[in-house]
């Protein structure tokens, strides 16, 4: 079948680097002879069925903006299916899309997924997320941007935690796995570093800072993802996620936040050092992409539409050592990739 226009939507949380993507994207399918449309919003535009053209001349001016043009939600089909999946399919025939090319992370890729192996809609995705947590890929786009970020606002609030003498705290995102946390805390020389693959052991903790003050250390800088968890014993208050509310999105995720705060007051309780926390929450996920992502996310979005152009549908572009290659699909919804242990070692050097 020849394909003439490709339907792309962009879901779950954005990152910079996705209008570096859909430039990348319109830009190859339209030397290809193929037409772009924008759904709107992640799978909710596909289920409303509202989009936008989009032309060379549209995407012409968007590769350093963050965000997405085409907006983002977590919208998921296959919550209510049985209602929600056929609209799908009809609209996609209406809109007389050939192929569909979802921009997300486990979650969009997940539901991609289904509808190519279910439903046989062809299907290219492509993997996106700040958290840098996708298997089949060494690097997302976007997590270069957060990391950057991160590193930005320790190195600003270690001048403060040196004047007063502070345990400063900083909590980052990574839901599942601390890439974010250990990359940040790595660039941003932490004392200590806690991420979701190790449960926080806040003696241990406690004890570094206390020896590192002994040998002259003013002031301390501790990041935490969002998702790590203190171990049983040392956690008043209960072990497990610490979340805004109890509250779930639409594909069962809590909504993650507080650690930080939790863990400074632990601190200053066993050190008597005293603490405090930030949270950066969305500021990481925010503004302008690095050259880096911006590159990255253009070398995914013309890889996409090579492999559209190619057929080679169930699949999504993934960079491969320091190649983008196309791999199954079924890798993005599959296993965590969590933070590599070397990594964590490596900040381990540095602890007191
Ligand atoms: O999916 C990436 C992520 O940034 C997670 O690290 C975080 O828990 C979540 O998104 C926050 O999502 P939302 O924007 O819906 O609050």
């Amino acid at each position: 079948m020849a394909i003439k226009r490709v339907g792309v939507l962009t879901g779950g949380g954005d990152c910079p680097g996705l209008n570096a993507v859909i430039r990348g994207l319109v830009t190859r399918l339209a030397a290809g002879g193929v037409a772009t449309v924008g759904l709107l919003e992640g799978w909710r535009g596909l289920l409303e069925a509202r989009t936008r053209d989009l032309s060379v001349a549209d995407v012409r001016d968007i590769l350093h903006l963050g965000g997405t043009i085409l907006g983002s939600s977590r919208t998921n089909p296959f919550k209510n299916a049985e209602r929600d999946v056929p609209r799908v399919l009809e609209n996609v025939k209406k809109l007389k899309l050939d192929a569909l090319v979802p921009v997300g992370g486990d979650d969009t890729l997940g539901v991609a997924a289904k509808l190519y192996t279910q439903h046989k809609l062809p299907t290219v995705g492509v993997p996106k997320t700040i958290d840098n947590d996708l298997s089949g890929t060494e690097f997302t786009f976007g997590f270069d941007t957060a990391v950057e970020v991160c590193t930005q606002c320790i190195d600003r609030v270690r001048t403060t935690a040196e004047s007063h003498r502070r345990v400063l705290v900083v909590e980052v995102m990574g839901r599942h796995a601390g890439w974010i946390a250990g990359f940040a805390g790595l660039a941003a020389g932490a004392d200590w570093v806690c991420v979701p693959e190790e449960e926080i052991d806040i003696e241990a903790l406690a004890a570094s800072l206390a020896r590192g003050r002994e040998a002259g250390d003013l002031y301390n800088l501790v990041v935490v993802a969002e998702g790590a968890k203190l171990a049983a014993g040392g956690a008043p208050g209960g072990a497990g996620d610490v979340t805004q509310d109890g509250s779930l999105d639409s594909f069962g995720h809590v909504k993650l936040g507080g650690i930080g705060k939790r863990l400074a007051k632990l601190i200053e309780e066993k050190t008597g050092f005293e603490a405090r926390h930030v949270i950066l929450g969305h500021v990481q996920r925010g503004g302008a992409p690095t050259a880096t992502d911006r590159i990255l996310g253009t070398r995914y979005g013309v890889k996409a539409a090579e492999m559209v152009l190619a057929g080679e549908f169930g699949r999504m572009p993934a960079l491969v050592g320091s190649e983008i290659k196309a791999v199954d699909l079924s890798f993005a919804a599959g296993e965590t990739k969590t933070l590599r242990p070397d990594y964590l070692a490596l900040a381990k050097v540095f602890y007191a």
